[in-house]
């Protein structure tokens, strides 16, 4: 029972970064279980700020071991440049990050390919963060991926070159005319050589079998935290289909994501922003194209960690939320960014939607496919400023009101509120 869980519960960028690095203090270890460099988790502190894409956010606390599990998928060059700016800050990276030997390479044609197929989708496309998600999880599935710990082997670049070349033989067959195509604004020639250089770097680093190692910390009585990326509405099975990530973003990824039992499994921590935002195309049945939208956009600087694209923002949306409490089974929520809606007069909630002439409170399959017309409650909003420094100390009754709301509706206790994205602006509410 030494695992806790914090996951994301909207589509993505809830704060799971700021939040993970809050609780590191509680964990002796960190442990990405999904995902890739899609991710961006911000944390900041001490006027610092940091974007984390591969490297778990346990990192900032020199006491934590992190460790990158199987079930992430690594660029070898975003790593290490991820790891060249945290060193350059000054901060401890090295003793303290693992990487499994089972989590699967991206290569630099695998980004070619989440282009060419965005770029084949047209008006259809997914919004990909085309850092090769979706191609690099498609052939850990069809069995032809490559390893972290397929690096070290004699065949590792016939293997390579073979899948470069059914991956081109791939960009050609969709038309994909790639000639002029940068890839993080290299050509695709210096990328690759910038890539294989990272790949020596990756191949230094302390590789384990991470399945033992996480067996071999929980024995030991080391408490561990798996941190999550994306969020729940964008889960291979039970998000928006074909508007998701490809991987379980869900509780089920952990156990397949670290090779770790449902049984280890204690805390079950679900994050969620005050309202919501959505970053690439689907359905997002509360959102905003109004002033509102636009001030939630600004005031909670909505825009992509990753690529800096505008996130769409709308209403905190509870049959959403109660769908992925419910498929994570989280045992506690802590609640984001709430500060943004500080001067709004009221506030809608959505409690269910219009269907096919009814009321329903619950996601139907047609939610992956059409608008649903929310339906709203409507509460008066706090009007008063809750970023505060270390903590709140007096809570707007308006506000206090919000949260016991949603507690209510979603009967689930909100033990953790974030006033500011430091570090510092954490309510511990609850024990
Ligand atoms: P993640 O992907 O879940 O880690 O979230 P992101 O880092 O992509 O996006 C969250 C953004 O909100 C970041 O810019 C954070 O610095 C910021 N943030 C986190 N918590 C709060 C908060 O309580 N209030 C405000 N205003 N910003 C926050
Ligand atoms: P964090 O961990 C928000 C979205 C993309 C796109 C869809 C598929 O920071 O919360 P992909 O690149 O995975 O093929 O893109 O999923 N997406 C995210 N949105 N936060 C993320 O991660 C995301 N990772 C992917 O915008 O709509
Ligand atoms: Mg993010």
């Amino acid at each position: 029972m030494n695992v806790d869980v914090l996951l994301g519960l909207q589509w993505g960028d809830e704060g799971k970064g700021k939040i993970v690095d809050v609780l590191t203090p509680q964990y002796d270890v960190v442990a990405r279980f999904q995902g890739g460099p899609n991710a961006g988790h911000t944390i900041e502190f001490e006027n610092k700020k940091f974007v984390l894409h591969t490297i778990p956010s346990g990192i900032f606390n020199p006491d934590a071991i992190n460790l990158i599990g199987n079930g992430v998928i690594i660029d070898p060059l975003i790593l290490r440049r991820e790891m060249t700016k945290l060193l350059d800050s000054g901060t401890q990276v090295g003793a303290n990050l693992y990487i499994s030997r089972k989590a699967h390479l991206i290569l630099p044609t695998h980004r070619l390919l989440d282009a060419a197929y965005e770029h084949a989708k047209g008006a259809q496309k997914i919004g990909s963060t085309l850092k090769g998600i979706g191609p690099t999880y498609t052939d850990k599935i069809s069995r032809n991926g490559l390893r972290v710990g397929d690096i070290a082997s004699v065949n590792f670049r016939k293997r390579y070159d073979e899948l470069k070349s059914r991956h081109l033989q791939i960009v050609e067959m969709i038309d994909f005319d790639f000639s002029d195509h940068l890839i993080d604004g290299l050509p695709f020639d210096v990328y690759e050589q910038q890539w294989m250089e990272a790949l020596n770097g990756l191949a230094k680093l302390q590789l384990v079998d991470g399945e033992y190692f996480i067996h071999k910390m929980a024995r030991s009585g080391k408490r561990i935290l798996a941190e999550g990326a994306q969020g729940s509405l964008l889960d291979i099975d039970f998000g928006s289909y074909p508007f998701v990530t490809s991987s379980n973003t869900t509780i089920a990824g952990v156990c397949s994501g670290l090779g770790i039992s449902p049984q280890m499994i204690s805390r079950v921590i679900g994050i969620f922003k005050a309202y919501c935002t959505r970053v690439g195309s689907g359905p997002f049945p509360t959102e905003l194209f109004d002033e509102t939208g636009a001030l939630l956009r600004s005031k909670g600087n909505e825009f992509g960690s990753t690529t800096g694209r505008a996130r769409r923002c709308g209403w905190l949306d509870l049959p959403a939320l109660q769908y992925a409490i419910m498929l994570n089974g989280v045992t506690e929520l802590v609640m984001m960014k709430a500060d943004v809606m500080d001067e709004l007069e009221h506030i809608k909630v959505a409690t269910g939607y219009r269907h096919k002439g009814e009321l329903i409170d619950y996601l139907p399959f047609e939610a992956c496919l059409e608008a649903l017309e929310p339906v709203y409650d409507i509460l008066p909003g706090w009007q008063h400023s809750i970023q505060t420094g270390n903590g709140i100390q007096e809570v707007p009754a308006a506000f206090e009101s919000y949260i016991q709301y949603i507690e209510a509706k979603v009967e689930t206790p909100v033990t953790i509120v974030s006033t500011g994205p430091d570090r510092s602006q954490t309510w511990y509410r609850k024990a």
